[in-house]
């Protein structure tokens, strides 16, 4: 079993995880409208993946012997004005995001908890690779977005992400 401060704030998380997965589906919308489907699909794996994240706490907390509880899912409510918006936002959502898992890794160090820190190591290393994918998204659309032929390449581009099931989700 977990202290309850920890397992807390590991269900919360699960939360915070599907708002994620709804938000970015929220950003393929967009990009659906826009006629971006590169970037909508990219985000659709990017929800995809955040399911994911969701479901690994959820088995994590049942695992450790803890009922899950589940609250409702904040509607996303961002409005874009511009193409560079949402991934602006994505940037400063996954900053959000590892402040929250390194305030559980907080607890968890403090509570001499090292079966939720070694659980966290994954989700410590996944929210860097997020924060940088986010940041050179960000930078190519910066240099490449402005005219039409470079966000043609861009959308394709990212209509080549591939997604892959998180080992620790299979
Ligand atoms: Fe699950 Fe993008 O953090």
């Amino acid at each position: 079993m977990l202290n309850e401060k920890i397992a807390a704030l590991l269900n919360d998380q699960v939360n915070k995880e599907l708002y994620s997965a709804y938000l970015y589906l929220d950003f393929a919308n967009y990009f659906e409208d826009e006629g971006l489907d590169g970037f909508a699909h990219w985000y659709e794996i990017q929800a995809q993946e955040e399911r994911d994240h969701a479901f690994m706490i959820r088995r994590y907390l049942i695992d450790s012997g803890h009922r899950v509880t589940f609250e409702a899912v904040a509607k996303p409510d961002k409005t874009f004005k511009t193409h560079l918006d949402p991934l602006t936002a994505g940037l400063e959502h996954e900053k959000y995001v590892t402040s929250l898992i390194c305030a559980i890794y907080a607890e968890a160090f403090a509570a001499k908890d090292f079966k939720t820190m070694q659980f966290l190591d994954w989700f410590v290393k996944e929210q860097g690779e997020e924060e940088k994918n986010a940041d050179d998204l960000i930078k190519k659309m910066k240099l490449f977005g402005s005219e039409p032929k470079g966000l043609y390449m861009l959308n394709q581009e990212l209509a080549a992400r591939v997604y892959n099931a998180p080992a620790q989700a299979e």
